[in-house]
C-alpha cells in the first residue's frame, strides 16, 4: 500500500478522492515538487521546500503547507515507505493546487482551501553500468511558457518535448529558445568545453534544479572552473561533454545528440569526476542519522 497525505489526513493513495472542480484538474492551477531520499533520508529537503514556497508565491497561492508541516509529512511518508520496502531510493511527490471551487471560473476562488497531496514511492535510479555507457538526447524548440522558474503542474509543453525523446528512444529532449539552450523536458543541461563546465543562467527560462545547484556547489568547492552563461545551440553541438541533471536522473552523461556523438562518444572525465563527488553526497545522505 502506498501511503498518501491528502488535505490534512494520511490515507492509502488509492483512497484519495479529488473533486472534478479542483483547479489542478481543470486548469493545471497548481505547483509541485519531487525530492529523492537515499536510505530513507531526504536529499536536499530544505532546497526543495524553499522552491515549493517560491513556486506557490509566484502563483500567488496562499494557505499552502509551511516548512514544519512539510517536514512532518515527509518524515511520516518516508518512514512508512522505507519500513515497507527498504528501497535504496524513494521519491516523494508533493502537489498543491488552488483548491476546488463550487464552479469553474478563472478568477481566484475566495475562501477555498488549497488541495495538498503528497506520497512516497520506491524508485530505481539508473545503475552504474548505464551511467558508464551514457545516454542519448534529441533537441527541439522550447515552446513552453515564460515562467519556467515556477514548478507548475501545467506540463503540456514539457510532455510534448518528452514525447520527442521517447519517439527517438532518447533519455531527454534538450530545448532551444531563440538560438539558446534552456533546459530539458524535466532536467537541466550542462556542457563542458576545454575543461570549463557551463550551464544556462537560472532566470525565467529554466527551472533552477536542486541537482543543478548541488553540481554548481560541488564545482566551486572543488575549484573546478564553472560558468553560468548563455549557451548557444552551436556551443551544445561543439561541446566536449554534455550532461543532464535532475532529482531522478542525478547526473546523466549524454553521449549522442540528435544521432551524433558528443565528444568521443563516451562519458567524459569532468562528468566522471563530478559524478564521483555527487555519489559521495548520496552516500553521506544514506548514512545520516535522523
Ligand atoms: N523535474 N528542469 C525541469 C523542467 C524539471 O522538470 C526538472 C525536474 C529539473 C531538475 O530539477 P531538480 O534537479 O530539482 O530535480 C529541471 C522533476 C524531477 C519532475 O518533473 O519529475
Amino acid at each position: 500500500m502506498t501511503l498518501a497525505y491528502w488535505n490534512g489526513q494520511f490515507l492509502p493513495l488509492e483512497a484519495v478522492q479529488v473533486s472534478p472542480l479542483d483547479r489542478g484538474f481543470l486548469f493545471g492551477d497548481g505547483v509541485y515538487e519531487v525530492l529523492i531520499a537515499y536510505g530513507g533520508r531526504a536529499f536536499e529537503a530544505e532546497a526543495h521546500f524553499d522552491r515549493l514556497a517560491r513556486s506557490m508565491s509566484a502563483l500567488e497561492m496562499t494557505g499552502g503547507p509551511d516548512r514544519s508541516q512539510l517536514e512532518t509529512i515527509t518524515e511520516r511518508l518516508l518512514a512508512d515507505c522505507f519500513a515497507g520496502t527498504k528501497a535504496a531510493a524513494i521519491t516523494v511527490y508533493y502537489q498543491v493546487t488552488r483548491g476546488a471551487d463550487d464552479a469553474r471560473r478563472h478568477g481566484f476562488p475566495k475562501a477555498v482551501p488549497v488541495s495538498v497531496l503528497a506520497y512516497a514511492t520506491p524508485f530505481s535510479p539508473f545503475g552504474a553500468d548505464q551511467y558508464a555507457r551514457g545516454f542519448s538526447a534529441v533537441t527541439a524548440p522550447d515552446r513552453r511558457w515564460l515562467m519556467c522558474d515556477v514548478k507548475s503542474i501545467s506540463l503540456a509543453g514539457a510532455i510534448l518535448a518528452h514525447h520527442r525523446a521517447d519517439l527517438a528512444g532518447a533519455l531527454e529532449c534538450i530545448l532551444v529558445r531563440d538560438g539558446l539552450v534552456s533546459e530539458c523536458s524535466a532536467s537541466n543541461v550542462f556542457i563542458v568545453k576545454d575543461g570549463v563546465i557551463a550551464t544556462p543562467v537560472a532566470d525565467h527560462r529554466i527551472l533552477n534544479g536542486i541537482s543543478r545547484l548541488v553540481i554548481l556547489r560541488l564545482a566551486r568547492e572543488n575549484g573546478w572552473p564553472v560558468e553560468e552563461r548563455d549557451i548557444t545551440e552551436e556551443d551544445l553541438r561543439q561541446a566536449d561533454e554534455v550532461w543532464v541533471s535532475s532529482t531522478s536522473k542525478e547526473i546523466a552523461p549524454i553521449v549522442t545528440l540528435d544521432g551524433e556523438a558528443v565528444g568521443d562518444g563516451t562519458p567524459g572525465p569532468v562528468g566522471r569526476k563530478m559524478r564521483a563527488a555527487f555519489d559521495l553526497l548520496i552516500e553521506q545522505t544514506a548514512r545520516r542519522n535522523r
